[in-house]
């Protein structure tokens, strides 16, 4: 690999130009052509759109996409699209979906949809001054955006309210505009932030042409406009329900009541420990990112929002809550989810779409809904696993086949290998021993 320099105009270049740089790096452009060619689409239309939906695009980076059958939620059956690299993640889904359909299913509800966004300015005047300019301001900025709102308003959403937070205790001459948001059926990034963005533009107008104001008063610096990822008031709950004897059926030699017990200390520890509560949560986004990336949703937003909802009692915490009471088990997942079903990806990505159109063109409060169920049965299926067996034996055996592929067997190897760790367990040093064992018979 040659020393690495500042490359200019990388996006300028055509791609067949950026592929050529790209192997002036490794010697090898030739190569790396033939490669990033090789996971093109056919269909140049439609790689036109990957192209385009990013900078500088050389190729397509391929996830499986697969489908959790199954689900159970508020009496109606979804088979959940997934995308995902974990081998594991929709075996763990589809198995805790399958054990909840004859249990009863799960109950989700949309709690509340309200997302927002804030201007945040430095504005160095009287700050009852500012209060009293407030209701003049907002009528302001609700004029200047009204073209902007004008669709989503038809589509029953739009601004829900301005609020004017004064944080000059803890920076000097800060304040923010608290903008509140309903965006319908999309995740609305997009609309959020062009609102902002034109009521700072209007508020500096405002403080400028203000009769009787003083030149230090007439001065709004707007630091920054930007929706907010957080989103405690868009949430959602979704839980799992039976008595203590339906479980008897989860571990041989384990009852019910055990098993139950069993999994509530392990999410009680969840909810102690910070290094669990971690490891539990990332359980419940194998889940939540899986379906988010097959219906086109922004998979690190919700995982920001997850993360900082899980502390907000000042401690990092588990998202979800077991309870045991009058024989009854209760699992339950509460979580703030801003998700959209139309714009953004949602329609451009061939794959976004048709996992879309799988789940039966659900609002953005169902896919909430089927979303949150998502996150909670696979964290149910992680939390079964280790209580009862251990994670790894699960685990492994959903990992053979990578295994298999990296010590590059082929379909009879392949073939005699699942059947040999049928009731074993799974390594990398067993496997590998395996194969070389079939392979020595055969020389
Ligand atoms: C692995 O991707 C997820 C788990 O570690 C979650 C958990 O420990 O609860 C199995």
């Amino acid at each position: 690999m040659k020393r690495k320099a500042i490359i200019s105009g990388f996006s300028k270049l055509s791609r067949e130009e950026k592929m050529e740089k790209m192997g002036e790096l490794t010697g090898s452009a030739e190569q790396i052509k033939t490669q990033l060619d090789s996971f093109r689409l056919q269909n140049k239309e439609q790689q036109d759109l990957l192209d385009d939906i990013s900078e500088n695009t050389l190729s397509n980076f391929y996830l499986p996409f697969g489908v959790a059958p199954n689900f159970l939620i508020n009496n109606h059956l979804y088979h959940i699209p997934m995308v995902i690299e974990e081998s594991s993640v929709i075996a763990a889904a589809s198995r805790s979906a399958k054990f909840w359909a004859s249990h009863g299913g799960f109950t989700a509800r949309v709690v509340s949809v309200v997302k927002s966004g804030q201007v945040h300015f430095i504005w160095k005047g009287d700050s009852e001054k500012l209060n009293d300019l407030l209701p003049e301001l907002k009528f302001d900025l609700y004029q200047a955006t009204k073209e902007i709102t004008r669709n989503m308003r038809q589509r029953g959403g739009g601004i829900q309210g301005i609020q004017l937070v004064n944080r000059t205790d803890e920076m000097e001459s800060y304040y923010q505009l608290h903008v509140t948001f309903d965006t319908a059926d999309s995740m609305g990034a997009n609309f959020i932030n062009s609102c902002l963005e034109k009521m700072a533009q209007q508020m500096k107008r405002f403080f400028k042409q203000y009769e009787g104001l003083s030149d230090l008063e007439r001065e709004c610096e707007v630091i920054m406009s930007i929706l907010s990822n957080y989103t405690p008031d868009c949430l959602v709950e979704c839980s799992v329900e039976c008595s203590l004897d339906e479980l008897d059926e989860i571990h041989p030699g384990l009852s019910g009541k055990e098993f139950a017990a069993k999994f509530q200390k392990a999410s009680k520890i969840a909810e102690l420990d910070v290094y669990r509560a971690a490891t539990h949560n990332k359980g419940i986004f194998n889940g939540i990112d899986a379906v988010a990336l097959a219906t086109g949703n922004d998979f690190r937003a919700i995982e920001a929002n997850g993360h900082v909802y899980a502390s907000q009692s000042g401690k990092y915490k588990s998202l979800t809550h077991a309870s045991i009471s009058h024989n009854r088990f209760r699992y339950q997942l509460t979580m703030p989810l801003s998700l959209g079903t139309v714009g953004g990806l949602t329609s451009l990505h061939p794959l976004a779409k048709f996992g879309l159109e799988l789940l039966g063109k659900p609002s953005a409060k169902e896919l909430m809904m089927i979303t949150a169920a998502a996150g909670l049965a696979n964290n149910f299926g992680a939390l079964r696993s280790l209580v009862t067996t251990g994670i790894q034996q699960g685990h492994m055996k959903m990992h053979l086949s990578n295994l298999l592929n990296s010590l590059k067997a082929d379909y009879e190897e392949k073939k005699q290998a699942l059947e040999y760790f049928a009731h074993k367990t799974v390594s990398y040093s067993e496997v590998e021993a395996f194969i070389k064992s079939l392979r020595t018979k055969l020389q």
